[in-house]
């Protein structure tokens, strides 16, 4: 019989030690010990299996080949996220910040069946709490079955009897088995609960969402070592303050990971929102300087989004530079190319940024909308919302073309913009463009700045 026993492993360099340690004397970072259970066995004698019950390395054209019925939930952008459905036997982590929604959408996805047969487990929440919740999402089924519990043990149990389609573990923190006797929440029981649940749904093909918790850095309660255990990693981001909510994939193991789905946070639950672009886009009665639209791609999905900036004089002696939602090293670089390549005094101005909807996008092919709109605050333009903007911009000032420019143009010309500004390498290459909308290129920033002052009688 093995022997257990614990040690203390550094998360960041692998160092081992008898004892838990603050600071790691391999690499000096402090606080990255964590416990682990290993079973001590002599290794020195190898011990082979009988011949018969050897697996054996085989060719890949001879691997068995499996025909994945994905499961439709009643959630489309929960199945486009996925990949078109949820593969049975499969583990996907649900990992947010607390408060963000992922309770709200799993009971969601569990309480709309329509011939799936679910179980949603609680560790948090109690069988009334989850009523409560459940009545004021207004729905209801008799083929989800609420099981508040958190010992792991009972829960297997409970999925070999009922055999559910699909399972939700709400959440992975609050899980306990008995076999490791650190307490819920710890990495030894995390990892150790995670382990025993993918044994038993790839065995059992039940579905499973495990929820898991992130702090704002990410990474003290756990979800960040389940990365490599689970199948999908589903990621649900936003600002608590705001309405919108992104689910985003970062890691799939039977599709790509570049969807998104996009979500609405409302009194009645999370409702998809199928067409992103109608929600970032204000619609203005009169025109209004420091407004610019930007067609941006995230992940494969283009939408058309409001940049909105304010160039001000400063107030102290040292100017604001503030951006929500747009990286502010980024917002650093292009405020540099305005003043070097144009000649733009923005020494002495405060300036802020800001995306529509609180959204976090980072796609280099925003940065012609940022400086148009920076440019459209500095010089008092009025841009109106017939022209939009997609590009990106080189340190020299050059405009260069934004990745999948096409689709971008597509969307705007179907959103019924008028006029899309792009690099002008794209002016050979693009292909199949809507004549419903004029494609105006530009090479460098300070024909940017022209064709803004130039037209703004057309605006
Ligand atoms: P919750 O799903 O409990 O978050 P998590 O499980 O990620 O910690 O959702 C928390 C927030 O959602 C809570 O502050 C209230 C809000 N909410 C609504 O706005 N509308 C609703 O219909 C529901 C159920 C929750
Ligand atoms: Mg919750």
């Amino acid at each position: 019989m093995a022997k257990l026993q614990k040690k203390y492993f550094c998360n960041n360099c692998g160092a081992e030690a008898p004892k838990w340690l603050g600071k790691c004397p391999e690499c000096e970072q402090w606080n990255t010990f964590v416990e682990e259970i290993v079973s001590k066995e002599s290794k020195n004698n190898i011990r082979f299996a009988p011949e018969g019950e050897r697996n054996v390395p085989i060719p890949l054209s001879r691997v068995e080949k499996i025909d994945y019925k994905r499961v439709l939930l009643a959630n489309g952008e929960v199945n486009r996220v996925l990949g078109g459905g949820l593969v049975p036997g499969s583990l996907v982590l649900l990992g947010g910040e607390p408060g963000i929604g992922k309770s709200t959408l799993s009971l969601q996805i569990a309480l709309h069946t329509q011939g799936i047969k679910t179980l949603y487990v609680s560790g948090e929440e109690s069988a009334q709490q989850i009523r409560m919740r459940g009545e004021r999402l207004g729905i209801d089924s008799e083929e989800c079955l609420i099981y508040a519990e958190t010992r792991l043990e009972d829960i297997l149990n409970q999925m070999r009897q009922l055999t559910p389609d699909v399972v939700v573990i709400d959440s992975i923190q609050t899980m306990y088995t008995d076999s490791i006797d650190s307490s819920p929440g710890s990495v030894s029981q995390i990892r150790e609960c995670a382990s025993m649940l993918l044994k038993f749904v790839k065995e059992s093909g039940i579905s499973a969402f495990i929820i898991g918790h992130i702090t704002k850095d990410g990474v003290i309660a756990g979800p960040k070592i389940l990365e490599h255990i689970v199948d999908v990693v589903l990621q649900f981001e936003g600002d608590s303050n705001n309405i919108y909510r992104i689910l985003r994939c970062m890691k799939n193991r039977f599709g790509a990971t570049s969807e998104i789905g996009v979500f609405e946070m409302s009194g009645t639950g999370l409702r998809e929102v199928v067409n992103p672009s109608d929600i970032l886009l204000s619609h203005y009665d009169v025109p209004l300087s420091g407004v610019a639209v930007g067609a941006a791609i995230d992940g494969v999905r283009p939408f058309l989004i409001e940049t909105q900036a304010l160039v001000a004089n400063a107030t102290y002696s040292t100017p604001q530079r503030s951006a929500t939602g747009f990286d502010i090293k980024r917002l650093g670089m292009l405020l540099a190319v305005l003043e070097k390549r144009l000649g733009l005094k923005l020494f002495g101005k405060d300036i802020f940024l800001n995306f529509a909807g609180g959204f976090k996008i980072s796609d280099t092919g925003l940065d012609l909308a940022v400086v148009a709109s920076i440019l459209s605050s500095f010089f008092d333009i009025k841009l109106g919302d017939s022209v939009c903007f997609a590009g990106e911009i080189g340190l020299s000032g050059e405009i260069r073309p934004a990745a999948r420019s096409e689709q971008r143009i597509a969307e705007a010309a179907r959103l019924g913009f008028k006029r899309i500004v792009v690099s002008n390498y794209l002016k050979k290459s693009l292909k199949n463009i809507s004549s419903d909308i004029e494609v105006i290129y530009v090479s460098r920033i300070d024909e940017v700045a022209h064709y803004l002052t130039e037209n703004r009688q057309n605006y």
